[in-house]
């Protein structure tokens, strides 16, 4: 029960990640907002999780649905002690071959999606001077990798935000922190690899498997875990981090 009494929002709750984060935060004690653009799997989770947690149809990347957010979950729960800037989206491609619609999709969603959610919720945190935000990063935000322009882009983005973030906001007693995961084996990994290696998934799982020192890829419970850490008191002392749970990817390479 280490988030016993308090009350977290997670964005893209309805899979993944999210979800794995949001079973976690109620199994540990928490009433949840799960928040999802996707309304049949963002139900299903909070139907699943029980009176400890609601839904909330909205889309991170607007500012009048963030502020709703806020407010249903105000008035639900009285309180928001912890916002985990978690959905996101994927693109692949090189600089010049991404649609500008594209980037600006992905910016929308990974980048600014932290800005609507977080000035939705951060009136009430600097009010009770108190809170914690944990924003979804990536490998991408602090390594290259073929093919991901749009995507490292508004990862670095976030990476750098959390700093920011928590240079303005440690006086009014509020810890920002991001995650760095690996690749995590969810829907958002599966899609990719069904789109680009429909006619070869096993050996493509394996060819990513070897990029870990861990020689697996994550779980979503690996990063829900390491959310719940952040969210914790346990994490009191931890300001304007990137925890890194990447199995070993950005560690070292083994030669054999
Ligand atoms: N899976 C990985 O390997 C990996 C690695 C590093 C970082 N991440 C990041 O972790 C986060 C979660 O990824 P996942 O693998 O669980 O993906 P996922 O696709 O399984 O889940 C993402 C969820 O976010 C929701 N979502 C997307 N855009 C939204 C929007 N505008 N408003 C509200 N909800 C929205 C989707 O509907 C979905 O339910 C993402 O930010 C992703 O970039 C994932």
């Amino acid at each position: 029960m280490r988030l016993k009494g308090k009350t977290a929002i997670v964005t893209g709750a309805g899979s993944g990640i999210g979800e794995a984060s949001a079973r976690v935060f109620v199994k540990e004690g928490a009433q949840v907002a799960v928040i999802d653009w996707d309304e049949s799997h963002g139900k299903r989770v909070a139907d699943e999780l029980g009176d400890r947690a609601f839904f909330m149809k909205a889309d991170v990347a607007k500012q009048s649905d963030m502020d709703a957010m806020a407010n249903a979950t105000l008035e639900r729960f009285g309180a928001i002690d912890i916002l985990f800037n978690n959905a996101g989206v994927s693109c692949v491609g090189t600089l010049h071959e991404t649609a500008e619609s594209e980037w600006d999709r992905v910016m929308a969603v990974n980048s600014k999606g932290i800005y609507c959610a977080s000035k939705a919720v951060l009136p009430h945190m600097i009010g009770k001077k108190a809170g914690c935000i944990i924003n979804m990063a990536s490998g991408v935000s602090v390594l290259g990798l073929a093919q991901r322009a749009a995507y490292t882009a508004s990862k670095g983005a976030v990476y750098a935000l959390t700093r920011a973030m928590q240079v303005d906001y440690c006086r009014f007693g509020i810890r920002v922190n991001s995650i760095v995961p690996g690749t995590i084996y969810t829907p958002f990994v599966e899609g990719y690899l069904q789109r680009h290696y429909a006619d070869n998934m096993e050996k493509a799982v394996e060819n990513l498997k070897k990029r870990q020192l861990s020689g697996t890829l994550g779980t979503p419970e690996d990063i829900a875990y390491a959310a719940l850490y952040l969210a914790s008191d346990e994490a009191k002392y931890v300001y304007g981090s990137g925890l890194v749970v990447d199995g070993g990817f950005s560690a070292g390479k083994i030669f054999d």
